[in-house]
């Protein structure tokens, strides 16, 4: 029968480790064309916005479809939350529904594997690392997360343009990862950092990209709508520009799409997709002083992944409850 997981059994069963993981598997398919990953669909209610987001990974057996829904006035109106996630599985050989959870938890922590994975395979090893986290939001947990689980971190500094969420994030970090994690402005967070994620809702850059230290990896993952950016198009010009998905950075990436409009850059500085760097069909990082930038938009194999390890945890855990559809 299949089972149901609410965002408590979500959280219950899925670690940061064993995520970065599978996303390696996910995007070595990716690259050896066994993942189907088609185009997200959109429909646009009244009130929303509502985006199925399918995914085949034949390698893992990953067959699922997520749902994300916007509607703006859900906290006003309804007292349900802006966005909501759910994630259908089902059983690739049959075509049967295995189990419906909870998409929340499991997209914050995806998209921290995501960068997990590329600063694994991007970043410089050495030990000590300085990471800067920009944002302090849900999505800035896990990223800093990730990060703690693939290189040798000393301390993190995070900023914020609400000092509040900035300090209370400070404190949650540092007793959850056991590393100082310190409140920081954005110039000093950019000029000490190894690492760098950014993790903001900020349409515009924030940060001044010529000042950014020879040999940092950036992490990007907001802004995904043409109109908005974090980076500036000096760091991006300046980056070794990896991408989870060509097409998307180019159709949805405003770090990406600005300097190519603006003729800074050209389609070409797209260096490579993150999976073609994960099967070694392209080189990543080949000296310490490259400045190395992922831009992540989010991809289905990611979610499809994600969801596959917490249905074989849940079941191995007894975890969540079964129904009859
Ligand atoms: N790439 C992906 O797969 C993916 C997946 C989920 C969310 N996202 C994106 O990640 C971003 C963060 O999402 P979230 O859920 O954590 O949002 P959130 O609202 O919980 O947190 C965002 C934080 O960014 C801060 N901020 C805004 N402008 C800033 C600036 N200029 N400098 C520093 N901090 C600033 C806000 O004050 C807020 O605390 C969003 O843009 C979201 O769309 C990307």
């Amino acid at each position: 029968m299949p089972l149901l997981l609410n965002r408590n059994d979500v959280q219950t069963v899925l670690q940061m480790n064993e995520c970065i993981d599978a996303h390696e598997k996910a995007f070595t398919e990716m690259a050896n064309g066994t993942a189907v990953l088609p185009l997200r669909t959109n429909i646009s209610p009244p009130d929303g916005l509502s985006l199925y987001m399918p995914a085949y990974l034949q390698e893992m057996n990953a067959l699922a479809c997520k749902v994300v829904t916007v509607f703006k006035n859900n906290p006003a109106e309804h007292g349900l939350p802006v966005v909501i996630g759910t994630v259908l599985l089902q059983d690739a050989s049959t075509g049967q529904v295995t189990c419906i959870m909870d998409g929340g938890y499991l997209t914050a922590v995806r998209t921290g594997a995501v960068s997990g994975l590329a600063t694994r395979y991007l970043a410089r090893e050495d030990e000590g690392q300085v990471v800067s986290i920009y944002g302090a939001g849900v999505q800035a947990t896990m990223q800093l997360w990730a990060v703690c689980e693939v290189r040798n971190i000393s301390r993190a500094m995070v900023c914020d343009v609400v000092p509040e969420a900035a300090y209370s994030f400070a404190n949650e970090m540092s007793d959850r990862l056991g590393i100082p994690v310190e409140v920081q402005d954005q110039e000093d967070a950019l000029l000490e950092a190894d690492i760098i994620c950014a993790a903001t809702t900020s349409p515009e850059p924030i940060f001044d990209g010529s000042r950014v230290k020879e040999g940092t990896h950036i992490n990007g993952i907001g802004s995904h709508s043409p109109g908005a950016r974090e980076m500036d198009s000096e760091i991006v010009r300046r980056s070794l520009l990896i991408a989870d998905s060509r097409e998307a950075c180019l159709n949805e990436a405003g770090d990406i799409m600005i300097p190519i409009s603006d003729g800074v850059i050209g389609e070409d500085h797209i260096h490579a997709e993150l999976a073609e760097i994960v099967a070694g069909q392209k080189e990543g990082r080949t000296i310490p002083e490259q400045i190395t930038l992922f831009k992540s938009n989010g991809l289905a194999i990611q979610d499809a992944a994600t969801a596959k390890i917490v249905y074989e945890r849940a079941l191995e855990q007894g975890i969540g409850t079964e129904i009859d559809l």
